[in-house]
């Protein structure tokens, strides 16, 4: 067994902890890595063949240094006692009662961690905050590890280290992060904390894209990361409403303003609503902050960011139903893509949800087909974002089917919503699924990446996100 001279231990084997921690496996083979949860399934699953997230690149990373330098357990005790760095990746999801309910994030996941640290511990410890975090949770983390080392010998120094990667690209963001940023006091001890994660990351990362920076900056930092590219999202989500009554295409419009420098071309895809764990998580506690420090100016302006992300949404079915002679009762209709975006098996809070939740409500039947997302999270997301399960919607299974291939999924339905921008969506034999469909056929593109003009010959009545369908007939979807 090597007897490796840095040991990290990770609290929370999540869509975050794990790739984070083989990344640091793959780069530093003289650090060990060990990831814990509380939840064992989910640590057999990283200890297995199917690993518990699908993530492009990554089964190859995790296997070469799994049994190695990495390490997945449920033995945190251990693992945290032996460890000179613990990171705590733990979820930090919105509450749901009490105070600041619907929009301040939970941090009790956090807390716990600090607390459990603070008991185990033989030894001093640098505790870094990778969880997305309202500001100034450090110094509650803080308090909570410091409240009983005196006289002790021991010591703990808090970082704050955001974690900036988006899924489904996550190995390449962690490879060739835009930058690394490490946030810690600026006395002696917290300097030297920021050095030794520094030191970490200088493994693969250019020093010139670590950025050190004291605790509030960083922890706020990712915040306001999340916050602005959700803005630019919901913005040109907003000029799609636009374009779509006046004749312009939201396609084009992204283009040219985005070839302007100072705007940029990125984030600029304007879609049926952004989904994921984060966004509107992250806007929410932005806003609940803003309103506990008293801006309620500021807090408005960017609660508009959700706002507007609901809109859409919203929009997008209302107009399928109108399309669709304002009935779907009864309508079959097929559900391309379930998870939030593409390359991802995550389906939390997906714009796909709300969609077939209004479908449901109008009475209509969903046939689902994702390449990745299972059954059971489908399900789960709905229970946990809509309140839809077995109990309260008998005919669940009846309602809602999941299948096997594109092509059942389409067969007897009236139509089509594209819902996630998978790939593999512009390949399909779309002669054939039309001809397996009930007339008219529609198609409704909620992102924008068919080929609309050969869908239109083929015979479908295509409808997509901020364009018309002719400048005689703004499409109004
Ligand atoms: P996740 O739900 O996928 O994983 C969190 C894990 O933590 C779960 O497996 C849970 O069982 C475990 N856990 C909870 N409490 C624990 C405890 N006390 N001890 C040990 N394990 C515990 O969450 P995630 O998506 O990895 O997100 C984690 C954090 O990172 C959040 O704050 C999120 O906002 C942030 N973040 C997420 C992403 C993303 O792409 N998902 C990107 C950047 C930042
Ligand atoms: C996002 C950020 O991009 C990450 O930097 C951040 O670390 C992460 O949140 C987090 O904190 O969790 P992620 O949610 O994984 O990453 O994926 P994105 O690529 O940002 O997409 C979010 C949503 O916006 C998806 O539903 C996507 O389809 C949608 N989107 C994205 C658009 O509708 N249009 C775009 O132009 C871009």
């Amino acid at each position: 067994m090597t007897d490796f001279k840095y040991k990290i231990c990770c609290m929370g084997a999540g869509y975050v902890g794990g790739p984070t921690m083989a990344i640091i496996a793959k780069n530093a083979p003289h650090i060990k890595v060990t990831v814990v949860d509380l939840n064992q399934t989910q640590i057999d699953k990283w200890n297995g063949d199917k690993l518990p997230i699908y993530e492009p690149g990554l089964d190859e990373i995790v296997k070469a240094a799994r049994g190695k330098n990495l390490f997945f357990t449920t033995e945190i005790d251990k693992s945290i006692e032996e460890a000179d760095m613990v990171f705590v990746s733990v979820n930090t999801p919105t509450k749901t009662n009490g105070i600041g309910a619907g929009r301040a994030s939970n941090i009790k996941n956090c807390e716990l961690c600090a607390r459990t640290i603070a008991k185990v511990s033989k030894s001093s410890k640098i505790v870094v905050e990778k969880s997305t975090v309202p500001v100034r949770t450090a110094h509650a983390m803080n308090r909570v590890l410091n409240a009983n080392t005196k006289d002790t010998g021991i010591s703990f120094q808090i970082l704050s280290n955001p974690e900036f990667l988006a899924e489904g690209t996550a190995v390449k963001d962690l490879m060739e992060p835009s930058r690394v940023l490490i946030g810690g006091n600026q006395d002696a001890g917290g300097l030297a904390a920021i050095q030794a994660l520094v030191d970490v990351y200088a493994n693969w990362v250019p020093h010139e894209r670590i950025l050190t920076t004291n605790l509030w900056s960083s922890e706020l930092s990712k915040l306001v990361a999340n916050a602005f590219l959700a803005q630019r999202i919901s913005s040109i989500n907003s000029i799609s409403a636009l374009t779509e009554k006046t004749g312009a295409d939201v396609s084009e419009v992204a283009n040219a303003i985005g070839m302007d420098p100072r705007i940029g071309a990125k984030f600029l895809q304007s879609s049926v609503g952004f989904g994921g764990s984060c966004f509107q998580k992250d806007i929410l506690n932005l806003v609940y902050l803003c309103e506990s420090f008293n801006l309620p100016e500021v807090a408005e302006y960017w609660q508009q960011v959700v706002t507007m992300n609901e809109y859409q949404k919203t929009r997008f079915a209302t107009n399928m139903i109108k399309k669709m002679f304002n009935t779907v009762t009864g309508k079959r209709i097929c559900v391309y893509g379930f998870a939030f975006k593409k390359d991802t098996g995550d389906v939390r809070e997906t714009a796909s949800g709300t969609i077939i939740k209004i479908m449901l409500d109008e009475a209509a039947k969903c046939a689902v087909w994702d390449p990745q997302v299972e059954r059971e999270e489908m399900l789960t997301e709905f229970k946990y974002t809509h309140g839809i399960e077995h109990s309260n919607t008998p005919r669940l299974d009846d309602l809602v089917v999941t299948e096997t291939d594109p092509y059942a999924a389409a067969k007897g339905a009236h139509a089509i919503a594209v819902m996630t921008e998978w790939d593999e969506f512009k390949t399909y034999d779309y002669q054939k699924i039309y001809d397996s469909m009930v007339k008219p056929a529609f198609i409704f593109d909620g992102r924008n990446i068919l080929d609309h003009e050969a869908l239109r010959k083929i015979g479908f009545e295509v409808y997509a996100i901020g364009k018309t369908v002719s400048e005689n007939d703004p499409m109004t979807c």
